[in-house]
Formats: structure tokens, sequence, C-alpha cells
């Protein structure tokens, strides 16, 4: 059975707690959760993990050449700064969908640049955490 791997960056083990007036309610049990029952809908194997390091991140990416078919990812605040996560993306040749819970282009200036996205397929933003549901549609699709 073919193996999506979903990563969460830093601060997204907050979710729930953190600014829910921009995050909304859904902790990342709830989310992981839900992603797995719609992996096994879909017919796919899901694995999840969250890291708050960068370094952490590029090595499970790296990982994931080897043990996933695709990547669904939310990189949270390295999105914006983190060409070595866009370098290990670049290494891995199955479809990538970039998630962000709020909508990173009606927000500061500093949120509306992706390094992420210029190596994502689908890049979803703004839809709460149904986005990453959208996602793991998408990555299977392209399967
Ligand atoms: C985020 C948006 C980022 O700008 C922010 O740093 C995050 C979360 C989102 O899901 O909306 O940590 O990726």
């Amino acid at each position: 059975m073919k193996n999506i791997l979903l990563l969460n960056g830093p601060n997204l083990n907050m979710l729930g707690t953190r600014q829910p007036e921009v995050y909304g309610h859904a902790t990342l049990a709830d989310v992981e959760r839900d992603f797995a029952t719609l992996g096994t809908e879909l017919g796919v194997e899901v694995t999840c993990k969250q890291s708050n390091y960068e370094g952490q991140l590029v090595e499970w990416i790296q990982d994931a050449r080897e043990t996933a078919a695709a990547i669904v990812m939310n990189p949270a605040a390295y999105t914006h700064t983190s060409v070595a996560i866009l370098d290990a993306l670049n290494m891995f040749d199955g479809p990538v969908a970039e998630v962000h819970i709020s909508d990173i282009y009606q927000r500061e200036a500093f949120r509306h640049h992706s390094y992420v996205a210029l190596r994502a397929d689908v890049t979803i933003a703004g839809k709460g955490v149904e986005g990453y549901a959208i996602a793991l549609r998408d990555v299977v699709g392209r399967l």
C-alpha cells in the first residue's frame, strides 16, 4: 500500500491553543486522526510527523525518498525562510502538497512568499484544517 507522509512544522504541536482566532480549535491529534481516517477511505497508508526543528524536517523529507509516495506538508514559519526544506523537497520525486491553515496571502507581507511553493504541486491556504483533507485527496489523485 502506498504511504503518504504528513509533515507539520514548528508550533503546530500547539494547535488548539495557539491563536485559535487564526488557527481554530482543532488539535494536532485531531488533524492527524482525521488525516489517517481519510487515508483509510482513500486506500493509502499515512505517517504523521511534527517537529519544531528545521534539520529534523529535512531529514524526514530525505527519508521519504525511500518510504513515501507523496508528501503533504505544512512547513509553518519555515515556509517563508527555509531554502533547506525547499532543497530537500526538490530531491523528492512524488507529489508534494503545501498546506496552510490560515490564508498566508491575506496576512503580513512576510508571509506572502513561500519557498515551498516553488516545489509544491499544489498549495492550499485559508481553508482551516480542512486543507489537510483537500491536500490528501489531491496528492492521492496524482499518484
Ligand atoms: C501557517 C502559516 C505560517 O505563516 C505560520 O508561520 C504558521 C502556520 C498556517 O498553517 O497557516 O506557523 O503555515
